[in-house]
């Protein structure tokens, strides 16, 4: 396994690359989340590409920036567990020089849930994603469900702008209380651990309602919340929206899909499921 920061030297490793090349695009801090992602592209690819950066555009907060885990050597050794052949590790200065100055914008998914909640965030989301598949050109990027605005945001860039690039999208990992996997989770207590379980249980409720024939979205959302709150959750959003365009729905007759964001202390988390 090879390590590089710099565009040019990953380019140069990679022109001799055997073909397909899998891009596994990370922030670090991994979890069993990102290894299902590397195991899905080691089963499929000639040439898995591993990044490792953490995007300070993308952050709303400072101090989530600042306080956002950081492990790069247990990175990189999760990654060469799991048949990485190459991770870029850029630093700040070489995605973003002074001279700097795009950002991506992909219109409606970027702004609803997520990127209303925390403007720009998407729009740094979606420049990073395609500045990395721009200088790794691979045939397939892979990115977890639980972040499902960002996967879709990411499909619908990448067909707008012709990317050949295809994108592989790989089920949310959970604990098995059923708590999402995520680098965040290693802010949460043992305590608030049991609390953040709500989030399941809340889409739980939301699945269970749905299957017994419930469509309005007004009820499922009522029950959801009473849920959440019992788990004293703060909800941030709750919706249940069109699973490719995630506009919300006030009635459910096809494919839907509910949503949360809520905080557990300090920490927010986002969970989804179709329902
Ligand atoms: O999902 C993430 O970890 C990040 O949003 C990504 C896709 C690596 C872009 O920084």
């Amino acid at each position: 396994m090879k390590i590089t920061k710099t565009v040019c030297e990953f380019r140069n490793l990679l022109s001799n690359a055997t073909s397909p090349i899998g891009l596994v695009a990370t922030m670090g801090a991994l979890h069993e989340g990102h290894v299902a992602l590397l195991k899905e592209a080691r089963a499929n690819c000639g040439t898995v590409v591993a990044s490792i950066f953490i995007n300070p555009t993308q952050f709303n907060v400072k101090n989530d920036y600042l306080n956002y885990p950081k492990n790069l050597s247990q990175d990189i050794e999760i990654m060469e567990d799991n048949g990485v052949d190459l991770i870029f590790n850029p630093d700040l200065e070489e995605m973003y020089p002074q001279s700097y100055t795009t950002t991506v914008n992909v219109k409606d998914l970027s702004s609803r849930l997520e990127g209303a909640s925390r403007p720009g965030h998407l729009d740094s989301v979606a420049t990073i994603v395609i500045k990395l598949i721009n200088i790794c050109q691979p045939d397939f990027v892979y990115f977890g469900q639980k972040d499902i605005q960002q996967l879709l945001m990411i499909k619908r860039m990448i067909i707008d702008l012709n990317i050949q690039t295809r994108l592989v999208s790989v089920d949310t990992c959970r604990d098995a209380d059923g708590l999402a996997k995520s680098s965040r989770n290693i802010h949460l207590t043992e305590l608030q651990k049991q609390s953040a379980v709500g989030l399941f249980s809340a889409l739980q409720v939301a699945r269970e309602l749905r299957l017994n024939g419930e469509q309005s979205t007004g009820q499922i959302k009522a029950e959801m919340k009473r849920v959440l709150i019992q788990h004293k959750l703060n909800v941030d959003y709750l919706a249940i929206c069109d699973p490719e365009s995630l506009s919300e729905i006030e009635y459910i007759n096809g494919p839907a899909i509910a949503l949360i964001a809520a905080y557990c202390g300090n920490t927010r988390l986002i969970d989804n499921t179709l329902i």
